[in-house]
């Protein structure tokens, strides 16, 4: 569809930057913090490039006052951050630390004070150790209760603030990192149980969700859901099958049980053959269809080509660039279901990772023609070296990949999406879990790196202007 106007984005739209507590705040064991499952699992050697971990991250604890006036210079609208569960409540529940909430009211009052809408993730990976230990974490029913306490806490604190929420962030990325390919906390392969603990992760969400009606009544809620749409390699009809099958697997699978309380039935129907489906219990499915959000948070990196696999084809044991030597991803798949393979029309980052705007307007329709919810982009960005001459940092790839974006937004809405709001992952320059610092995606730069021995100055990046520039003109540019 080639639109010769476009519609210009609403009054309201959320100009937005993101970031998550581990990757930014640092402090892991100051004021009462306790010890989340990251806070464990980056002490094992060889888990984390070159073994970074977040004890100091960018010390946004210590800094968030001149992080907020960085973003009220840029005009910021909107501001995307997590609660550390582990700083509010050390053990996950019952005692609460109280020096944890007066941090994020201090953050949620500053960012207010400066016209800046708090946009509050609930969950973005860092489980209390207290609770892996007890019982497993997401491997029990029990988190159903641990989550919804910790998340009705916040509400209560917050609610009055803040209104936006964002409940779990990429469910879909969490479990596979942690219960498929194991490089995530608890480090776990284990088909089985990635498929139970997904299933309780749905019911933590739809009770939080559930929970926050009663306390937040006039704020708004849903998920981050890590979506890289599928493009089939060709028109081969096996392809196409592939391309099916991958689109119920790993996008259906979670959003369907977001939007409608319900698991697609293909891939039920599979996973029963295999003896993988989710036990579930009395009063599950009436829980998944209560706890609705008010809009699907969509984080879009890339979009991925898939091909038939054979039975005996590749598996998801392929290895996946966390180094930033381009070209050293290895394909991965699903005997039988299908396997990713690269696409020759769309350029790729350093860390392989296509770049393709208008693989964000295909997810931005795909969501609106199947859920018909409002879309919050809360994460896109581009993850790149970036380097410091005469004190600038000249991104202009990022300025492009973000403007072009953008641009396939603005087409979306034209197209008749929904979208409340954009979030550039991220504001500052943050600890990228696997990758170290030399994977930058922020609008500012932060003087930080592998050693964790530097000033942690701020800079402003070229992008920083241009973005400013663009929310100036409420993006239609
Ligand atoms: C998303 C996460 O998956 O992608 C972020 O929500 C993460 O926390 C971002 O940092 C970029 O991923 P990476 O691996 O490049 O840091």
């Amino acid at each position: 569809m080639i639109h010769t106007k476009l519609a210009n984005f609403s009054d309201d739209f959320l100009w937005g930057a993101a970031s998550a507590a581990y990757q930014v705040e640092g402090a892991w064991n100051e004021d009462g913090k306790g010890l989340s499952n990251w806070d464990q699992f980056v002490r094992i050697p060889g888990k984390t490039f070159k073994g970074t971990n977040g004890d100091v991250a960018v010390d946004h604890y210590h800094r968030f006052e001149e992080d907020v006036q960085l973003m009220k210079e840029m005009g910021l609208k909107a501001y995307r951050f997590s609660v550390a569960w582990t700083r509010v409540l050390p053990t996950g529940k019952e005692e609460v630390n109280e020096a944890g909430l007066e941090f994020y009211d201090k953050l949620i009052n500053e960012l207010i004070k400066n016209q800046i809408e708090p946009i509050l993730t609930i969950y973005h990976w860092d489980l209390p150790q207290a609770l892996q230990d007890e019982y497993g974490g997401w491997e029990s029913r029990q988190i159903v209760e641990d989550f919804t306490n910790y998340s009705v806490l916040l509400y209560k604190r917050f609610g009055d603030r803040v209104k936006y929420w964002v409940s779990l962030n990429e469910q879909n990325v969490f479990t596979s990192h942690g219960y498929k390919l194991a490089s995530h906390p608890p480090g776990v392969k284990d088909d089985k149980l990635f498929y139970q603990v997904n299933h309780h992760a749905n019911l933590a969400n739809a009770s939080a969700i559930k929970a926050f009606r009663k306390y937040v009544p006039d704020g708004k809620i849903g998920p981050s859901f890590a979506y890289g749409p599928a493009y089939p390699y060709s028109s081969k009809p096996e392809d196409i099958l592939a391309f099916e099958n991958v689109e119920e697997f790993n996008a259906h699978w979670w959003m369907d049980v977001y939007a409608w309380g319900e698991y697609p039935k293909v891939a039920w129907n599979y996973l029963e053959s295999k003896g993988l489906a989710p036990k579930l219990e009395d009063g599950d499915l009436d829980l998944l269809k209560e706890g609705k959000p008010d809009f699907m948070g969509l984080n879009y990196y890339q979009t991925g080509a898939v091909e038939h696999n054979p039975l005996d084809g590749v598996t998801e044991s392929g290895h996946f660039n966390t180094s930033g030597k381009k070209g050293t991803t290895e394909d991965r798949g699903i005997p039988g279901l299908y396997k990713s393979i690269k696409n020759p029309y769309v350029e790729t980052t350093n860390w392989d990772w296509a770049i393709d705007p208008t693989g964000l307007r295909v997810a931005l329709r795909r969501i609106e023609s199947r859920y018909r919810l409002p879309i919050l982009i809360s994460e896109n960005g581009l993850g790149e070296y970036d380097t410091v001459e005469d004190g600038e940092v000249n991104d202009d790839y990022r300025i492009e990949y973000i403007h072009a974006h953008i641009r396939a937004i603005r087409e979306a809405v034209t197209d008749g999406v929904d979208v409340l709001g954009y979030c550039v992952w991220s504001f500052t320059d943050l600890l990228s879990w696997l990758n170290g610092f030399q994977k930058r995606y922020g609008l500012v730069y932060v003087n930080q790196d592998e050693d964790g021995d530097k000033d942690l100055r701020r800079m402003k990046k070229k992008s920083f202007y241009w973005y400013k520039d663009l929310i100036s003109k409420n993006g239609n540019v």
